[in-house]
């Protein structure tokens, strides 16, 4: 199933029965797949004329996703996931910020190698890469149904573009929240006042229109953030942008160095429980958030650690 190629002679050096993936056999791949079998490859390929080449497991891992059109590749590595300069596991990466990670000389080796094969792979048309630990009992089934997981999961660039508001967006974020402010799901906001706080919101942006967004609103002397305006034009609802929002406004938050994020909300209290956040009290806001609660509205104070 796996034709490999000698990696040959670099800078003087002969790498001999090191070898390269050259093709992986889709075709027999999936036949063995729809006959209800397991494929299992190891990493040893073979040349054409039946020389046997010693391969790396990432190497086959990525070629075998691309050629398969996978969903998914799930890397489980010794150091399992990549860590910032602070040493705090990143949760999420960008194929963006994979290239940059790797033009610079910060990750370790090892990490290094695992993210440049994972990277691979999403520019070769797999949505999401995942790099775990092995060393963490039931590391798959965390990283799978857990909404933080456990590892990082690098993302395939699509067009739409996430990124912080600028003050010509501020024409779009009123039309996106209009309609949720008149049925009431958000409290209103005038234009004067976007335009004060653009700098506060993220967006998501498809060929010039605004889709989606999210505020931040920071307490640091409490080492809280209030996320806020959270709204995704009902079209394109349910395909992951509300998610990928808020995983944006938590990188911001701890950014900031907070600590907490909470959120108020009348209507979308499961949306939140589901990614994490637990029940609070109004007391348990700053004390400048409390005073300008609004008991009529009575909306529910969520809370999530960072
Ligand atoms: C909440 C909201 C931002 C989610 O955006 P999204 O892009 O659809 O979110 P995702 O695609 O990441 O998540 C979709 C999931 O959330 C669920 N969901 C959507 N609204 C929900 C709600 N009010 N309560 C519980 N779950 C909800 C969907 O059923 C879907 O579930 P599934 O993955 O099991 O199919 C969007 O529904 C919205 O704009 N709602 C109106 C504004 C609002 O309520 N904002 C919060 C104010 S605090």
């Amino acid at each position: 199933m796996v034709t490999a190629r000698p990696v040959g002679i670099v800078d003087g050096v002969d790498y001999q029965q090191t070898g390269l993936v050259r093709k992986i056999d889709v075709q027999t791949i999936r036949f063995a797949l729809n006959s209800g079998a397991m494929v299992l490859l190891s990493p040893l390929g073979y040349s054409p004329t039946g020389e046997a080449f010693n391969l790396s497991m990432e190497d086959v891992a990525a070629s075998t996703a691309i050629a398969l059109d996978a969903d998914k590749l799930i890397v489980l590595a010794e150091t399992g996931g990549v860590f910032d300069s602070d040493g705090n596991l990143r949760r999420e990466v960008s194929e963006a910020e994979a290239m940059q990670l790797l033009a610079g000389d910060t990750l370790p080796e090892d990490i290094g190698f695992t993210l440049r094969h994972a990277l691979r792979a999403c520019e070769g048309g797999v949505a999401r890469a995942h790099i775990i630990p092995y060393g963490l009992d039931g590391s798959v089934l965390l990283e799978l149904f857990q909404h933080d997981g456990v590892g990082t999961m690098l993302v395939e660039e699509t067009l739409e573009a996430l990124r912080e508001a600028g003050p010509d967006d501020v024409g779009g974020l009123l039309a996106l929240l209009r309609p949720l402010e008149e049925d009431g799901t958000l409290v209103r906001r005038d234009r004067g006042l976007i335009e004060r706080e653009i700098a506060n919101f993220t967006v998501i942006e498809h060929d010039g229109v605004i889709f989606g967004c999210a505020a931040l609103y920071a307490f640091p002397e409490a080492g809280v953030g209030e996320m806020a305006a959270l709204a995704v034009n009902p079209q394109v609802q349910g395909r992951g942008d509300g998610e990928r929002l808020l995983q944006r406004i938590e990188q911001r938050a701890r950014a900031a160095g907070l600590k907490r994020l909470f959120v108020l909300t009348t209507r979308t209290m499961h949306w939140f429980l589901k990614r994490g956040f637990v029940l609070a009290s109004v007391d348990q806001l700053p004390k400048q958030r409390r005073g300008l609660y609004n008991w009529q509205r009575k909306s529910l104070v969520l809370i999530k650690q960072l």
